[in-house]
């Protein structure tokens, strides 16, 4: 952090000309990548690192105001129309917020007392009633209806002039196109365009798989996706929605509504059909803001999307009029920041981490940075192919983003540093070495992927097609024992409760654990030997792992972890056999009669019950007492979905997903993960995200709950 955080900040040179060529320097930084953000939507820099020189702009500027120009970046708002999209003048400018940049609690308690101090109150006067609200990290839009219908879409741009970008805003699900009867016949709804981490991260990983390019975040994935001329992209690209505010609107006097506050205006938004978020509040007097800042701050990584802040509203309009404007900011409303979620660190080596399921993950080891809250030290590089593309060498300075709880990730390289950049060095500090790359022609990788499991020593290979590479170790390795361990515990396989991650870890860990049957060999001695395992635990432990030995063949092959060998799979193959050995003697022919089998899977079970080892293992918890009915399995309840493929999306009201899949599946039908043309039915409840969305976009029918149960009574669709 101190090595970056004081880049341009060298002492205050004596005379004038410095100054001057320090702020063009500044100037022309801030410029180029202004336009690298707004313009070609490839931010490359973090926005901390840019608010960073924009302060340091401001404070030299104010120290030195005959140097300043109407073109420096202070003194207008950015942004840029881009050449495709037709322009759209708004009928009311879209401002901006004053930011406070303090992320501690005195952050609400200045804006409290400005507010204050501009309405003349005194300590005597009662608390100023503010809305709260989050501030989404997404683009700001404008979304006008005329007598009800969307009429048109338009980006902030300058706050005078935006882009229209209809066509795309339209393939927003959330975003209503037509109104209820009685809206007022002219009404701007002013919000944020957004993508939710959940659907960011899906979509990176489709694009990973894909080779295509991975979007830095999620702001930048909906910038991208919203200025599309295509919006067959657009569509593609799953897009959220939140209301904060209002553009014009039909006057009283000609019929428009009256509103009082803002969060009663909010109120009418929702009740017309817009998403307003579930956080935004009604908060009264400073205590009350910091309460908010602090509670919304504690929850920000639970929330499905990102905010870089929280919004202060006060909430009377009569007020806010009062108040007015300062400039192109209005004095009722600011913004109170967070700490930033991406920032810029070195790349001091990188090492390699083994998966659960053998993946070798890459994992830049980081000089420290505070970032989304929390000290980082490692950050995922993905895989092979991903550090080639984003051209990471260690040495780098990178730029690191942790937001949620996901795992921190590189998600590039700090570009060199323009040429006016370099003037600055003329001061006698080394920027170069300390800041961005030095400029390179060509990119020499420096990380090679290592050829033996740094865990096991077995070979690393990488698949044809694949872009990950893998231990070939297996069972030999702990990483992956540990897996094929946890599988077997699953749930829906030996439902042996209490054995989870950490425990897992540990047994591994220790070697008290190697094969699947040593499970079924733990006491208590060893158990409780364990460090932070108490008597007790060790004892519902074991009693888990007894109840679990009565299980069912399916449950049994599914958990034994086979490729290829899911649930449905597993029942097939029990149904159609009968009892484990005529499985495992079974022969690919006889294999391939099995519904829904087919040559790969019957060639990768056959080969499976040829390796002594493997039937060693099912010996062995045979002989600990693993036992299942055996004998022909009883007959299925009517197969009224056979044939049909349904999907799960969201919470249901009563059912859980797998309560309802086991329903589906009793029924003959499959339950698949994701949505095309060949799925049936989707099956959506609360919350229900891309999925739905999918289904809705190829017609596939939808239904709720009641609708899958009417289904499955044979009375439903
Ligand atoms: S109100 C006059 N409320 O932050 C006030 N803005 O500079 C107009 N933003 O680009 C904005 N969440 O897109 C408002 N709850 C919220 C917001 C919000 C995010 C964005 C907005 C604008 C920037 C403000």
């Amino acid at each position: 952090m101190t090595e970056q955080s004081d880049l341009f900040s060298a002492p205050a040179p004596a005379d004038q000309a410095q100054p001057a060529i320090k702020i063009k320097a500044l100037r022309d930084q801030l410029n180029h990548w202004a336009h690298q953000y707004y313009v070609l939507d490839e931010p490359a820099v973090p926005d901390a690192e840019y608010d960073r020189l924009f302060r340091e702009l401001q404070g030299l500027e104010a120290a030195h105001p005959d140097l300043v120009t109407p073109d420096s970046p202070t003194q207008r708002v950015v942004g840029a129309v881009m050449e495709g999209l037709a322009s759209v003048r708004h009928a009311v400018p879209m401002l901006s917020i004053h930011t406070e940049t303090d992320t501690e609690a005195t952050g609400a308690q200045a804006f409290d007392a400005r507010v204050r101090r501009e309405l003349g109150l005194s300590d005597a006067d009662p608390a100023i009633e503010y809305v709260a609200e989050p501030k989404f990290d997404g683009l700001a839009m404008s979304l006008r209806y005329e007598n009800g219908r969307l009429v048109q879409a338009a980006t902030r741009g300058d706050g005078e002039v935006g882009e229209d970008v209809t066509h795309n805003i339209r393939t927003i699900r959330q975003i209503p196109l037509t109104l209820p009867d009685g809206v007022p016949p002219i009404l701007e709804v002013r919000g944020e365009v957004y993508m939710r981490r959940a659907d960011f991260d899906a979509l990176n990983e489709r694009q990973r798989e894909q080779g295509g390019k991975t979007f830095v975040n999620p702001r930048n994935a909906a910038a991208g996706a919203v200025r599309q001329l295509d919006s067959n992209i657009t569509a593609q690209r799953p897009l959220s929605f939140f209301a904060y505010g209002l553009g014009a609107i039909t006057p009283p006097g000609e019929g428009g509504p009256v509103f009082r506050t803002h969060y009663e205006m909010l109120l009418t938004l929702k009740s017309w059909g817009f998403p307003v978020a579930a956080q935004v509040q009604i908060a009264t007097g400073a205590t009350e803001l910091v309460a908010f800042h602090q509670q919304v701050g504690a929850s920000r990584d639970a929330l499905p999307y990102d905010i870089d802040g929280v919004v202060y509203k006060v909430n009377s309009l009569q007020l806010q009029r009062d108040l007015g404007f300062k400039t192109r900011e209005p004095r009722w409303a600011v913004a109170h920041k967070y700490p930033a979620q991406e920032m810029a660190t070195k790349v001091e080596g990188i090492d390699v981490q083994v998966g659960r399921t053998g993946k070798i993950t890459p994992v830049a080891r980081l000089m420290p940075v505070f970032v989304g809250g929390v000290t980082v030290t490692n950050a995922t590089l993905h895989n092979l192919f991903e550090i080639r593309k984003k051209g990471v060498r260690v040495g780098d300075q990178v730029i690191v983003r942790r937001a949620g709880d996901v795992i921190p990730e590189v998600v590039g390289v700090m570009p060199p540093l323009t040429d006016a950049t370099e003037i600055i060095s003329v001061d006698g500090v080394p920027i170069k070495q300390r800041h961005g790359n030095p400029p390179r022609e060509i990119y020499v990788p420096n990380f090679r992927m290592p050829s033996k499991c740094p865990v096991c020593g077995s070979d690393v290979v990488r698949e044809k097609g694949e872009a990950n590479h893998r231990c070939t170790g297996g069972l030999f390795c702990a990483a992956q024992r540990k897996e094929a361990i946890l599988h077997f515990a699953a749930r829906r396989a030996m439902d042996i409760e209490g054995l989870g991650d950490k425990l897992v870890d540990q047994l591994v860990d220790a070697n008290v654990i190697r094969t699947l049957p040593d499970l079924y060999r733990l006491g208590l001695t060893s158990l409780i030997a364990l460090e932070r395992m108490a008597e007790k635990s060790a004892q519902n432990v074991l009693a888990a792992l007894e109840k679990s030995k009565q299980t069912t063949l399916p449950r049994f092959l599914f958990g034994l972890g086979l490729r290829h060998v899911g649930e449905a799979t597993a029942k097939d193959l029990a149904r159609h056999f009968g009892t484990l050995d005529a499985i495992m003697d079974a022969s690919v022919e006889q294999l391939l009669e099995v519904n829904d089998v087919g040559p790969v899977v019957a060639q990768s079970l056959h080969t499976f019950f040829q390796q002594p080892h493997n039937r060693e293992v099912v010996e062995q918890l045979r002989a600990c007492g693993v036992t299942w009915p055996e004998g022909p399995v009883a007959e299925r309840a009517p197969q009224i979905l056979a044939g049909k493929t349904v999907v799960l999306t969201g919470t249901l009201p009563t059912l859980s997903r797998d309560a309802a899949k086991d329903m589906l599946e009793a029924a003959g039908a499959k339950v698949a993960g994701s949505v095309s043309k060949k799925t049936s039915y989707v099956v959506a409840g609360e919350e229900a995200g891309s999925k739905l969305a999918k289904a809705e976009e190829l017609g596939v029918p939808v239904l709720d709950e009641a609708g899958m149960l009417a289904l499955l009574s044979g009375t439903g669709a």
